[in-house]
C-alpha cells in the first residue's frame, strides 16, 4: 500500500487539486477550530487541507499531519513551509500504529482516509482517544452503495472501498453525531459527507 500511495503522490495534486475545496472548507468549520488550537490532519497527504486548516486556526495554531507515504509527506512538507503563523510537525506511519504516541489533540479530521483502510473501526477508536473532551472530531469521505464506472476508478487509483461506512464508528462514540451529504461532482464517484462528532467533558 505504500508504494502505491507513493506512486501516486506525483500526481496526487494534479488529479484532486481543487476538487474537494468545498469539503475542506466544510470540514473546518465542523471543527470550529479557534486560533492557537492544535489540530490532527490524518491521513494529511499532500498536505491539500493545509490553507484551509490555517486559515481556521486564524493563522495561530499547530498542524500535526500523520500519513503512511513518504511520497506524500514529502509534498506536504513544502506546502506547510509555504504557511504563515501556524507550526506543522508531519509524522509517518500507520495511524493506527501512531495513535498511541499522539499528544491530545483540540480537534481531528480524517479527510478522503477511511474508506482506505481496512482497519478503519479501530483507526477511529484510536484516535478519538487522542481527541480532548469537548474536542470536534470530522470525517470526510465518500460513499457508494451502487458503484458507477468513476466510483470503479476512484476505488482502483485510491485504493479504497467506497462501500465501507466508517461514520458509524464515530456515531457510536459521539451522542451529537451528524452526518450531512456535502456538494459532489460526478468525479469523486460517490456521495461526498461530513461526518462530525463532539467528545463528551466525561468520555
Ligand atoms: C486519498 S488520499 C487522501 C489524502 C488527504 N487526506 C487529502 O484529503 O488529500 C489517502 C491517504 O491515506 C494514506 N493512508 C492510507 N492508509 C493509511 C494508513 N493505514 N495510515 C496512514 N495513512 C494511510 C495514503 O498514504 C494517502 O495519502
Amino acid at each position: 500500500m505504500k508504494a502505491w500511495y507513493d506512486f501516486f503522490s506525483l500526481s496526487y495534486d494534479a488529479s484532486v487539486a481543487h476538487l474537494y475545496d468545498e469539503a475542506r472548507q466544510a470540514a473546518v468549520e465542523a471543527m470550529r477550530l479557534a486560533p492557537g488550537q492544535t489540530v490532527l490532519d490524518a491521513p494529511c497527504g499532500t498536505g491539500l487541507s493545509f490553507p484551509f486548516l490555517a486559515e481556521g486556526l486564524g493563522h495561530d495554531g499547530h498542524i500535526l499531519g500523520a500519513d503512511l507515504s513518504t511520497g506524500m509527506l514529502k509534498r506536504a512538507r513544502k506546502k506547510a513551509d509555504g504557511l504563515t503563523g501556524v507550526q506543522v510537525e508531519l509524522l509517518q506511519g500507520d495511524l493506527l500504529a501512531l495513535a498511541p504516541g499522539l499528544p491530545e489533540v483540540d480537534a481531528i479530521q480524517i479527510f478522503l482516509g477511511l474508506t482506505a483502510m481496512d482497519h478503519h473501526e479501530q483507526v477511529v477508536r484510536a484516535l478519538w482517544d487522542r481527541l480532548r473532551p469537548g474536542g470536534r472530531f470530522v470525517i470526510v469521505d465518500v460513499h457508494a452503495d451502487k458503484l458507477s464506472l468513476q466510483g470503479r476508478m476512484v476505488q482502483f487509483t485510491a485504493r479504497a472501498n467506497l462501500r465501507r461506512t466508517p461514520w458509524t464508528t464515530l456515531q457510536a462514540l459521539a451522542p451529537d453525531f451528524t452526518r450531512e451529504a456535502l456538494a459532489s461532482s460526478w468525479q469523486v464517484g460517490g456521495q461526498l459527507y461530513c461526518a462530525s462528532g463532539t467528545k463528551p467533558a466525561d468520555a
